[in-house]
């Protein structure tokens, strides 16, 4: 069915434990209500834990009724059983994005899990020891596998997610302390290269809600334990409504972000 505004609801940071059942189930019902595409971004577990995952797949498929992208955060990772989770996810019905782009309602979507390393020019370069190289080489593969799945796309509209931030802005309130480790400027190139309608991330759960990248792109931080905080009479996901061209205007060249702005979002 083609539409002209499509829907898309963002949550992160659910961190879903083994005794998370039936926690996540209001919140995945309002987003269903509301929205034509979900969005997670990463620590969908909490300890990267199969028995997490499998609470979290009954969650989303006794309510779910739209579908549904996810990225993974660095909490999926911790028991390292990362394959597991993501089949038991997959199984459940989440597409799940790790440089891949999926395209749903003419939509397209990319997503990372994303890096850590700091931003603009106190960023952490590749210089010295060669356990610091590698740190930055995950942030610049990280990146690459970013644009990679956004050059992939062939929508008119395009959305990214991932887990850290591209920017500074939605890091802004955590202690400066932890700020280089709460996302990278590397993620920001490729958004700042491909026309891309509006990003979201997670990951700082004491950051601030929404930013913008250098070329104007709208950045969302989506972690629950901020928009709880932020918006505690709401339910904590993040809404906006993506226009799909028509058809005659879809087929136009792509490159120009038409963004409504940060005005067009419903926290
Ligand atoms: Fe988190
Ligand atoms: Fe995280």
């Amino acid at each position: 069915m083609s539409r002209d505004v499509v829907r898309v609801a963002a949550v992160g940071d659910l961190h879903c434990g083994k005794a998370s059942q039936g926690v996540f189930q209001p919140l995945f019902t309002r987003m269903a209500e509301r929205a034509d595409v979900v969005v997670m971004c990463g620590d969908l577990t909490d300890y990267g834990l199969p028995e997490e995952a499998r609470v979290l797949a009954r969650e989303v498929s006794s309510v779910l009724k739209v579908p549904m992208v996810a990225v993974f955060g660095n909490h999926d990772y911790e028991a390292e059983r990362h394959d597991e989770v993501k089949q038991i996810l997959i199984d459940g019905g989440v597409t799940v994005l790790d440089g891949d782009s999926a395209e749903i309602h003419g939509i397209g979507f990319a997503g990372v899990k994303g890096f850590a390393g700091g931003f603009g020019e106190r960023a952490l370069q590749s210089w010295g020891e060669p356990i610091l190289k590698r740190f930055v080489r995950e942030a610049v593969d990280e990146a690459l596998k970013l644009e990679g799945a956004l050059a992939r796309l062939r929508t008119p509209q395009r959305i990214a997610l991932m887990h850290y931030s591209p920017i500074r802005a939605t890091v802004e309130s955590e202690a400066p302390e932890i700020t280089p480790f709460l996302g990278s400027s590397r993620l920001e190139d490729p958004i700042n290269r491909y026309p891309v309608f509006a990003v979201f991330h997670g990951h700082a759960h004491r950051g601030s809600p929404e930013g913008r990248t250098a070329s104007g792109v709208p950045v969302y931080n989506v972690a629950l334990p901020l928009l709880r905080r932020r918006w505690p009479d709401r339910s904590p996901f993040r809404l906006i409504e993506v226009p799909v061209p028509p058809p005659a205007a879809a087929a136009a060249p792509v490159g120009v972000h038409t963004g409504v702005g940060l005005g067009a979002t419903v926290p």
